[in-house]
């Protein structure tokens, strides 16, 4: 709505838009959706061909620097990322401060705060230099801190990273190598965690998104920008939706409740349950990541074995959503995460890994979009505005 009021006096009318539903914060080169057609690409390309044909390397050069990399380029950008990804030895102190059963995301997102004050040569927004250093600094060495945070919460010994594997095969082994044995890398599994990455890599101007450019848009620093779009993604409505869903198919299989029922109870809104995994601000049509992570479920889960059983149960609360006018009527479909927490869960990662495996594939995306900005000559500083409602003048009882 339009609100007219005493904001007149110094900003004329002002937009009363609760979610930003209509409200477009930036001009974006970077990721194009279309909701109701279920269409998501990267500088152009459509996702369905990224996840075929890329690597999460790649789509993160390309989300970066605008278009694919040459067979240089992407030689170069893998090595230099190679090249970063231990953490200071002093930084790994840091993760015996937390409880032993520390949710990783917040550890995540205070470590990467803190790579701030071990790199003040890479903290100018205006250095193009500097700003190439914090993203390759923050490409190589994110994948190692979650492995680590994911370490420390099975009491297990950090592993250095290898700089002879990938991003994705680092970050593997990271979490379920032991050190003095030799990890043996499953190529699907490798893929498969790949390609979920690359679903993940950019959503245009998503709450983590927009969360990043705001602090950025104070001109702090983008590891200090990244570290709020992590905790913007913990929440349940957002990157906690993954895990969500698990614990939502777990209660169904576990016999607390039926399908059925279950269905019921989300469409009475019974104590505000919603079907997790269902719904998304801007698709109104199929999630086109949901498809490709629906397709790579299938293949997957037989192989790896286990959770067919929640594999049957997700794919029945799907059909029963697809046939029931409630869903029907609001357009809810399944959105990219549905699917995913089996898939992580199949692979042998604990619940609690499943928001920063999200955040992992996210990287790209928040570095592309805190450089976009900054280098956007129309970019201000986030400052919305309100509509006060609160008291007028009143005296202090005297
Ligand atoms: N289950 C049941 N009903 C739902 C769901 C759902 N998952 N999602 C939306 N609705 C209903 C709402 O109750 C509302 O109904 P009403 O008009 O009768 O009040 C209507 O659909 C519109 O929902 P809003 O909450 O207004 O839609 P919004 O765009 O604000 O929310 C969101 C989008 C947060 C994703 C929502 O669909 C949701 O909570 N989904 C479940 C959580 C989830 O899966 N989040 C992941 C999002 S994707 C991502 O981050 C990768």
């Amino acid at each position: 709505g339009l609100a007219i009021g005493p904001l007149l006096k110094t900003t004329g009318a002002v937009t009363y838009d609760p979610g930003f539903m209509n409200t477009a914060n930036a001009k974006s080169a970077i990721t194009y959706i279309d909701g109701d057609e279920g269409i998501l690409r990267y500088r152009g390309y459509p996702i369905e061909q990224l996840a075929e044909n890329s690597t999460f390397l790649e789509v993160s050069y390309l989300l970066i620097h605008g278009d694919l990399p040459t067979a240089e380029q992407l030689a170069d950008f893998d090595s230099v990322t190679r090249r970063h990804t231990l953490l200071h030895e002093e930084l790994k102190d840091f993760f015996s401060g937390f409880p032993r059963d520390a949710h990783p995301m917040p550890v995540l997102s205070s470590a990467v705060s803190a790579l701030s004050t071990y790199y003040p040569d890479s903290l100018d927004p205006f250095d193009a230099e500097q700003v190439e250093r914090s993203t390759y600094r923050l490409l190589a060495k994110v994948p190692t801190i979650a492995a680590y945070a994911y370490k420390k919460s099975v009491g297990q010994p950090m592993l250095y990273p290898d700089n002879n594997l990938s991003i994705t095969e680092n970050f593997l082994r990271g979490c379920f190598g032991v050190p003095a044995e030799q990890y043996e890398i499953d190529p699907e599994v490798a893929r498969a965690l790949d390609v979920l990455l690359i679903l993940h890599a950019d959503h245009e101007q998503n709450c983590s998104t927009s969360t990043v450019r705001l602090v950025g848009s104070s001109q702090a620093n983008m590891f200090a920008s990244i570290s709020a779009g992590i905790n913007a993604l913990y929440g349940p409505a957002h990157g906690g939706a993954n895990e969500a869903v698990l614990k939502m198919l777990r209660q169904i299989q576990g016999g607390d409740v039926t399908p059925e029922a279950f269905m019921e109870k989300v469409k009475n809104k019974e104590e505000g349950v919603r079907l997790m995994g269902f719904g998304h601000r801007v698709y109104k049509n199929y999630d086109p990541r949901a498809r490709v992570v629906k397709g790579l479920a299938d293949k997957l889960l037989t192989k790896l074995g286990g959770n067919d059983e929640l594999f049957e149960i997700a794919q029945r609360l799907e059909q029963k959503a697809l046939e029931d006018d409630y869903f029907i009527e609001r357009k809810l479909y399944p959105n990219v995460d549905f699917y995913t927490g089996l898939i992580y869960k199949a692979m042998g990662f604990p619940e609690k890994m499943f928001t920063p495996l999200f955040a992992l594939g996210r990287l790209p995306g928040w570095i592309a979009q805190w450089r976009e900005m900054v280098n956007d000559p129309a970019t201000k500083i986030g400052r919305p505005r309100q509509i006060y409602i609160g008291e007028g003048q009143r005296d202090y009882p005297a």
